[in-house]
């Protein structure tokens, strides 16, 4: 790889930026100081920017509880992304598993292993979603076998896969669905006449959101929840 496309790939510098400390003499490889930004780096080369070794960024995996007026794009709009809240080098390469709308809260994952992002994502996968839902109307008993048995969503075909409906109060239930539709949970409420009123991810297969981030904050997952994505 060129020389300037290798300090861009592990730091946070653009293309002149890099070109600019080449220049400016402050990158070496394998200890002898190279200004040429076409200089061919090997895997075994060792650069330094500025004294500091450099390596290849690790692919990352992260948990986020997302708040809300944030977007799960990867790009600011109407509100900002929930890339703001990674304060990491490179956070723009990371992709987000499985969208949520921008007031509802909860747990974000995000990687740059885009298989891994698409066994949560992908319709066959059926990964399995918990939500924690506030509702305008009680919650009927009877909801809980029209959920198991699927319903018909407004401008869809065919019914919702099974989904496990667990009542906590009256206005309030867990959700566990194994699709990933356009704001599904709000048009499954919808379907059996109630409102969501807000609503908050708390699982993902077997990743819990971890309690003790607050409302913007991430971490790192640890390698038994990475691996427990499509085990
Ligand atoms: N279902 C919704 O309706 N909204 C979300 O953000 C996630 C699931």
């Amino acid at each position: 790889m060129r020389l300037d496309k290798y300090l861009c790939s592990c730091t946070d510098l653009t293309r002149s930026m890099a070109k600019k400390a080449l220049r400016d003499q402050l990158v070496t490889c394998d200890g002898v100081v190279v200004k040429d930004p076409g200089f061919k780096v090997s895997e075994d080369t060792l650069v330094t920017l500025e004294g500091r070794p450099l390596g290849p960024v690790a692919t990352r995996y992260l948990m986020l509880h997302k708040p809300v007026d944030f977007l799960c794009s990867n790009v600011d709009e109407l509100y900002p992304s929930i890339l703001n809240l990674v304060d990491l080098p490179k956070r723009e390469t990371l992709r987000i598993a499985g969208r949520l709308d921008v007031d509802t809260t909860g747990l974000v994952l995000l990687s740059e292993d885009g298989q891994w992002c698409h066994q949560i994502t992908a319709p066959r996968r059926q990964c399995a979603k918990r939500y924690r839902v506030w509702l305008a109307d009680p919650v009927p008993e009877s909801a809980v076998a029209q959920f198991e048995q699927g319903v018909q969503l407004h401008s869809e075909d065919g019914l919702t896969l099974p989904a496990v409906l667990e009542r906590v109060a009256e206005r309030e239930a867990l959700l566990t669905i194994q699709e990933g539709k356009y704001h599904q949970v709000k048009r499954m409420f919808a379907a059996i006449g109630n409102k969501v009123t807000a609503l908050h991810r708390e699982a993902i297969g077997g990743i819990e959101l971890d309690p003790a981030l607050a409302p913007g904050e991430w971490r790192v997952l640890t390698e038994a929840e990475v691996r427990s994505v499509g085990g």
